[in-house]
């Protein structure tokens, strides 16, 4: 399951979403539902009823806060137990063998997060500044037409944004610094969960700093106000032509929400020309500079850990 992603914690969408209804979310080839019982805790489940396939999500929450089916009204609890079958009488061991699928879910920095992964759910490795308290994120997300790979590189590229931001903020950033003859250089440090990367200009000062975590988050960091702003972009599969762009941004001045449409309104340049891009990252065949260090770093890891790929010397 989830064979584009598979093993790892991936959050799906605003907890904040989910209310008295269930949730229909596609998560990297497998429908999923999601739903809130009565005691607010959020399941997880492969959106297919065990008796005859129905779509679960088309169903509704019962008054004891079970998902039940739209076709027979077989109740779920969250995780996956038939807790009733109408017009029948089943024993406790019977109804033990009616389970529907279902995946561990978390709630972190006001995120649902799903495992997609069998068995005992390993440990998650996020950074501090998702650890705040779930009412204190601002979260964006919208679904692209590109596969999940592309977007993380766009995200860990800088070398794009005097050319695809040149009408919002790029131009100002890159303009000075392709009149000046600049070469763009980066100082790269692996960390246990993927890389960090200063990247500047090799006769300006400024420069971006990112850190990559594995497997679909780029966090961008700096200073606004003399405050830290945290700017999280992950890149989660729907499948293989789609892909959910989530923001996450965490300010720790409330004031600075009010600019958070400077953070939003470029990112329809990236998509642009993200979507034009072919499919996958592919393992050979795209030409590279020694500016593309970064993404060829998760290119690495992706063609090792996730598609299984020989990488080519
Ligand atoms: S298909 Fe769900 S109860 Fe029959
Ligand atoms: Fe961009």
């Amino acid at each position: 399951m989830f064979d584009l992603l598979p093993d790892f914690w991936i959050p799906v969408i605003s907890a904040a979403e989910i209310g008295n209804t269930p949730v229909a979310v596609e998560l990297a080839g497998e429908r999923l539902v999601l739903f809130r019982n009565s005691t607010d805790d959020i399941g997880a489940l492969l959106d297919r009823c065990p008796h005859r396939g129905a779509a679960l999500s088309l169903g509704h929450i019962s008054a004891k806060g079970c998902l039940e089916c739209p076709y027979h009204g077989w109740q779920f609890d969250q995780n996956g137990n038939c807790t009733h079958v109408p017009l029948n009488n089943p024993n406790a061991l019977k109804l033990s063998r009616l389970a529907a699928v279902s995946f561990p879910t978390r709630i972190i920095a006001g995120l649902v997060w799903i495992f997609t992964g069998q068995g005992k759910p390993k440990t998650i490795n996020i950074p501090t500044s998702l650890m705040g308290a779930h009412n204190s994120y601002f979260i964006h997300h919208e679904v692209w037409n590109a596969h999940w790979t592309r977007l993380v590189e766009n995200a860990l590229d800088y070398v794009h944004v005097p050319f695809v931001h040149r009408n919002s903020f790029g131009g100002e950033i890159g303009e000075p610094a392709i009149a000046a003859g600049s070469f763009a250089k980066f100082q790269i440090v692996p960390t246990e969960q993927g890389i960090q990367v200063f990247s500047y200009y090799h006769n300006i000062k400024s420069g971006f700093a990112f850190e990559w975590y594995q497997p679909n988050l780029v966090v961008l960091k700096f200073d606004e106000m003399g405050m830290p702003v945290r700017i999280h972009s992950f890149a989660i599969p729907i499948n293989q032509h789609q892909t959910r762009y989530l923001l996450v941004i965490q300010f720790i001045d409330p004031d600075a929400i009010s600019m958070i449409h400077e953070f939003i309104e470029p990112i329809v340049e990236d998509r642009v020309v993200v979507e034009s891009q072919n499919g996958e990252i592919p393992l050979i065949g795209e030409a590279n500079v020694p500016t593309d260090q970064p993404t060829l770093s998760f290119r690495r890891w992706y063609h090792q850990a996730i598609s299984r790929q020989a990488v080519p010397i």
